[in-house]
């Protein structure tokens, strides 16, 4: 449990036996001190950054907070105590006893011996003032404080259990995780939404000595190739790392740096396979989430999306439901409110369409499969309704996002695989990826969820800029 090793040492130290004179103070955190049951605690040092002050003529009042919990501890203290520097959002270490708190709000409270302030803060500089509610927006302008706000702390104790629960998924499932490369020759997905990397020299003289690497090289878009590489002798692999896309980063749901989670399984014939995993991991991850946060997750839901706790509720308790491209393009067509982008069979789903029909079908998620041949990349397996009709893809779409999810089963058959990297001239880049179905081929399928769509989704943030840690945006200011 997260930090008992510090508060066990701390009482058995003092709670016992008299603390020796010299012995340093216990430091805890404050989620240690606040958990402490065997009160009181003699000598114990706390350090953080203060939330609030309040001065009264007998006694002064502290919370202070370091990141370890969203609630803070408050500390009480002499009067004589509060020194010029000790504002809101300076540094302190306050030493003194843990007793149990008279008031309700609290169980227990730190009675200051000595505080320090450790850095003082500029209260008329420091962008945040206490006991107010900042918006989104207004945080947004301050991508290097802003972790210092409950909304920001909150997300980011979120996004680091979210990750912790993805990874446990998979490893309590047999996968078996792999570190694909960042930087990388290949476009799998073919949309050229690439940034190429070049030495800072060469960008300097364009016409000077070669490239670093013989071949172009591009930030990666996607893990999944080299993941059909492993699959191909682990069986069941993932991914989770950061993604490079240049893409309009005007818009709520996109990044030009994100993070993918990405898995690929051997052995299955099926999309529903793949599917079923999509949604386990779904479930699972965000069932963890909302046990190992609750008081984060509360805190989204009371001042940033009240609507969104019953709608995930609905998300956790029904099954997904899944349409057919097609059926999707028919009820879009029959839907009694005009697009901008007119529904086409043949035509990509547009986020206005997405979320239509997450709407129609009850703000559940929706699995919408079996997509156009032409609109999908080279590596999607063709359906046997065609020839080159559709392929075997699956997105899944999310209330108040759209599109979370892309994945299909892969080409495994060498010779439709060969005969379409012709077409597109990509026999010689993509020599190594034949090689593959030439060598034990197997039906295989993945699918590649965006991990800052998976927390709007959780947490029903509308903007994608607010679930990075820091923000790639304006383009003017990258930390
Ligand atoms: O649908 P995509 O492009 O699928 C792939 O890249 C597959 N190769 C994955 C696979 O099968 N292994 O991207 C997967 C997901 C999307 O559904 C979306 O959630 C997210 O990645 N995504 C983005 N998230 C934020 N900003 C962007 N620019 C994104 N582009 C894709
Ligand atoms: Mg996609």
């Amino acid at each position: 449990m997260f930090g008992v090793r510090g508060l066990l040492r701390a009482l058995r130290r003092c709670s016992s036996a008299p603390c020796p004179k010299h012995a340093p103070a216990a430091r805890l955190r404050v989620r240690e001190a606040l958990e402490a049951r065997e009160l009181p605690v003699e000598d114990v040092k706390v350090q953080g950054w203060v939330r609030s002050v309040r001065s009264q003529k007998e006694v002064l009042f502290l919370h202070i907070n370091d990141g370890s919990s969203l609630e803070s501890l408050q500390v009480v203290a002499d009067p004589s105590l509060k020194y010029r520097d000790l504002n809101f959002g300076s540094a302190v270490e306050v030493q003194g006893k843990l007793l149990k708190s008279l008031h309700q709000k609290q169980n227990v409270e730190l009675k200051a011996e000595n505080i320090r302030v450790v850095g003082p803060c500029d209260t008329v500089m420091f962008p945040f003032k206490p006991r107010e509610k900042h918006p989104l927006e207004y945080i947004r302008q301050f991508p290097h404080l802003r972790c210092r706000t409950n909304t920001l702390r909150s997300l980011l104790r979120v996004r680091s259990e979210a990750t912790a629960a993805i990874h446990s998924f998979f490893q309590e499932n047999g996968y078996v995780h792999i570190h694909t490369p960042v930087i990388t020759s290949n476009d799998c997905e073919g949309g050229g939404e690439l940034f190429q990397i070049e030495t800072a020299n060469k960008v300097k003289e364009p016409e000077g000595e070669s490239h670093f690497f013989d071949v172009p090289a591009f930030l990666t878009v996607s893990g999944q190739l080299h993941l059909e590489v492993m699959a191909g002798a682990f069986t069941q692999v993932f991914t989770f790392g950061p993604t490079f896309r240049a893409e309009n980063s005007q818009s709520r749901r996109h990044l030009s740096e994100f993070y993918m989670v990405e898995a690929e399984v051997s052995f299955t014939e099926s999309l529903q396979d793949i599917m079923q995993v999509i949604e386990d991991l779904f479930k699972t991850a965000t069932s963890t989430v909302l046990s190992r946060c609750p008081h984060e997750v509360e805190f989204f839901y009371k001042y940033v999306a009240p609507a969104q706790k019953g709608r995930l509720e609905q998300m956790l308790k029904n099954k997904f439901l899944t349409l057919s491209y097609t059926e999707a393009v028919d009820i879009l067509k029959r839907a009694p409110q005009t697009f901008t982008f007119k529904p086409e069979w043949g035509q990509d789903l547009q986020t206005e369409h997405e979320k239509y029909l997450v709407t129609h079908c009850g703000d559940v998620p929706v699995f919408v499969i079996n997509y156009p041949y032409d609109l999908k990349p080279f590596y999607m397996r063709d359906n046997d309704d065609g020839p080159q009709h559709t392929v075997a893809a699956v997105d899944l779409l999310v209330p108040g996002v759209g599109e979370l999810c892309g994945g299909s089963l892969r080409e495994e058959r060498l010779h439709f695989l060969q005969s379409r990297l012709q077409r597109l001239g990509l026999s010689d880049t993509y020599q190594w990826y034949l090689d593959l179905r030439k060598f034990g081929s197997i039906p295989h399928g993945g699918f590649g969820m965006g991990f800052e769509r998976y927390l709007q989704c959780i947490l029903g943030i509308s903007n994608i800029k607010d679930v990075m840690p820091f923000p790639r945006f304006p383009h003017s200011c990258l930390l």
